[in-house]
């Protein structure tokens, strides 16, 4: 089945692809930040025929993201599947003079998730195929700040990305996940409380429709009927809509916001 290199493959949807892609019988790299999480998780998906290699990298750090750039490039050790999936929710004012946040997550989910794929479809290539998949977000297709212009970017980018390497035999597929309950909403002390319910996914079931989409040749994957047709929404109907519809949630998102 070859190997998968899973970025951010430590928890939430990172964690479940990684789950997932070692059921279906791929040896796995995991990279992510936190050593000690690392190696937990390994040993945990690790069995006699199955190899879990861990690589240390913050992708906010140029040297890191070449670190895994080299790995990918290895022809000894062929990575088959590559998921760009590290990344975290921001949601700092546009007219910030601080730069820092910003510079953060765009080496983490603009900068690193191009130099990764571009990496990763060079090596693929003279070997005739392998799959990529970037986890972009619903939220590109509405208009809540730097996070939602980030993940129009990484959604256009893979869809571009898609047709530059159509007949190539890798395919490139972005993920579109709604709410996921991971990590992701603690860790930017986001309230999950001001979520309705019914909109949460969870990351197992989210990443299961996703590989079958990518099965499918699939380039775009919304899991769930709810989302798809959300999206279908966000994408036809008057741009003021959307507009209106993305300020209402930033400002309920604002005043949940822990301080
Ligand atoms: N949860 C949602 O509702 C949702 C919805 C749409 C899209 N997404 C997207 O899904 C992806 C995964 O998010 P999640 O919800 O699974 O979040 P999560 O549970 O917080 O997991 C994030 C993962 O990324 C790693 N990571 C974060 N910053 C990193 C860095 N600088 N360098 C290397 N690794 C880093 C973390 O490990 P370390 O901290 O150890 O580095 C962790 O393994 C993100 O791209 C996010 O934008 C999430």
């Amino acid at each position: 089945m070859g190997t998968a290199l899973v970025t951010g493959g430590t928890s939430g949807i990172g964690l479940a692809f990684a789950r997932a892609l070692a059921a279906r019988g791929h040896d796995l790299v995991l990279v992510a930040r936190d050593e000690s999480r690392l190696e937990e998780v390994a040993a945990s998906l690790r069995t006699e025929v199955r190899a879990v290699e861990t690589l240390r990298a913050d992708l906010s750090v140029r040297a890191d993201v070449q670190l895994i750039a080299d790995r990918l490039s290895d022809q000894a050790r062929p990575v088959d599947v590559l998921v760009n999936n590290a990344g975290f929710g921001v949601h700092w004012s546009l007219t910030t003079a601080d730069m820092t946040a910003w510079d953060e997550a765009y080496e983490v989910m603009v900068r690193s998730v191009l130099v990764l794929a571009g990496t990763a479809a060079r090596a693929m290539e003279p070997r005739g195929g392998g799959t990529i998949i970037n986890v972009s977000s619903v939220a590109g297709y509405i208009t809540m700040g730097a996070y939602s212009a980030i993940k129009a970017f990484v959604t256009s980018y893979s869809e571009s990305l898609a047709n530059e390497l159509k007949g190539t035999g890798i395919t490139v597929t972005a993920l579109l996940p709604g709410w996921v309950r991971t990590e992701f909403h603690g860790r930017a002390k986001i309230r999950s409380s001001s979520i309705p319910s019914m909109l949460w996914l969870d990351s197992e079931p989210l990443v299961d429709a996703c590989l079958r989409d990518v099965a499918r040749g699939r380039v775009l994957s919304v899991p769930t009927i709810r989302f798809q047709v959300l999206t279908w929404l966000l994408r036809h109907l008057p741009r003021t809509v959307v507009r209106a519809v993305s300020r209402a949630i930033s400002s309920s998102r604002r005043d949940s916001l822990e301080r």
